[in-house]
């Protein structure tokens, strides 16, 4: 297909995050993300309540990108949806309004992977640095995964390696909620690490094979070394709040710097991009700028609001795949769990 403007309308809505996004071909228009803070008295997201607001912000937030981007819906060419991976009732809301909306404008729709979609987020124009060049390792860190992924070309990845149990996005939440600190902890573990000694103590890293990955049991140890010390001194978190941060933040990090030197051992590629919601994470950030000159890796890291869950990153899949004219049927149907 010759170079023109194709208008790109993207939806998301595969966890707690509602949003829609307009782009024109790879430049993002507008991205409108309407977070449910209905599950922050849950310390955790619910899936049922997640449905239920999803369904109430679908429109809204698709009127507002649309006005953001000054678009008119008769000028979309495509509609791209997040077909999984994800909360199932959440996928459904997101893909039956996808459908609904394409088959009304009598334009095409497109599926996408959500994994590929943090991935992605990397090509999307901005006036930073350039993408990646094939082939190069992305580390996907989010509340709901934690991948380490070859990729080969903007449709060719290969998962080296996950997580077998938590994602690590939820040992950090898990972590902060053991300290009593509100749901979502990542950002205020983050912030008092800050102020702390990383070595002030010292928590078990987990023994697993090749590029794997476990933090179940970094949360068990957390919460006995706790309660041991609550009973020598029950204001030990309080007196400790900072160091206790440090330090578990630390041994994340380690987690995740062990397995990325790893895989560029084992690929010999030191082209290394990460996605998801703990990209944010200063820490992560400090340790792969560093990596820069220490280790000669070239790092990406996506603007913050590409690195959450957002429909941007969900519109620059779709323009890729529209170039293809790689449609979706209206049979299809989302998917809790896809597979890259
Ligand atoms: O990508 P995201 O918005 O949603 C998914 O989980 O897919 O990621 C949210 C996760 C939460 O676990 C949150 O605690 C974590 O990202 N997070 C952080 C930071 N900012 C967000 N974790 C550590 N440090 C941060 N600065
Ligand atoms: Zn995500």
């Amino acid at each position: 297909m010759k170079s023109q403007e194709n208008f790109i309308l993207a939806i998301e809505s595969s966890c707690d995050d509602t949003s829609a996004a307009v782009l024109c071909n790879d430049t993002v228009l507008s991205n409108v993300v309407a977070t449910q803070h209905i599950h922050e008295q849950y310390g955790g997201v619910v899936p049922e309540l997640a449905s239920r607001a999803h369904q109430q912000n679908i429109v809204p937030v698709v009127h507002q990108a649309l006005a953001k981007a000054n678009i008119a819906k008769k000028q979309l060419s495509a509609i791209a949806f997040t077909r999984g991976p994800g909360l199932m009732g959440s996928l459904l809301v997101g893909t039956s309004f996808a459908k609904s909306m394409a088959l009304g404008l009598g334009i095409p729709l497109i599926e996408v992977n959500h994994m590929q979609a943090h991935i992605m987020a990397h090509f999307i124009k901005g006036d930073e640095q350039p993408p990646p060049s094939f082939p190069f390792l992305a580390m996907t860190i989010s509340g709901g995964h934690t991948q380490i992924i070859l990729v080969k070309d903007h449709f060719n990845m290969e998962v080296l390696g996950e997580t077998l149990d938590d994602a690590v996005g939820e040992a950090f939440d898990k972590s902060a909620k053991l300290l009593g600190l509100p749901y979502p902890g990542g950002p205020l573990i983050d912030e008092y690490a800050k102020k702390g000694n990383p070595k002030a103590f010292v928590f078990p890293k987990p023994k697993v094979e090749g590029l794997h990955f476990s933090f179940s049991g970094l949360k068990t140890s957390i919460l006995y070394f706790i309660q041991k010390q609550q009973k020598a001194n029950p204001d030990f978190v309080k007196e400790n709040l900072h160091d206790i941060c440090a330090s578990i933040q630390f041994t994340i990090l380690e987690i995740l710097m062990d397995k990325l030197k790893l895989a560029v051992k084992t690929t010999k590629i030191k082209q290394i991009a990460i996605g998801g919601g703990v990209a944010a994470n200063s820490g992560i950030r400090s340790r792969l700028k560093a990596a820069e000159t220490d280790l000669g890796w070239t790092t990406y890291i996506p603007k913050f609001e590409y690195c959450t869950d957002n429909a941007a990153m969900i519109g620059i899949v779709g323009y890729y795949k529209y170039l293809q004219q790689d449609f979706a049927s209206q049979n299809i149907a989302a998917k809790a769990r896809y597979i890259l």
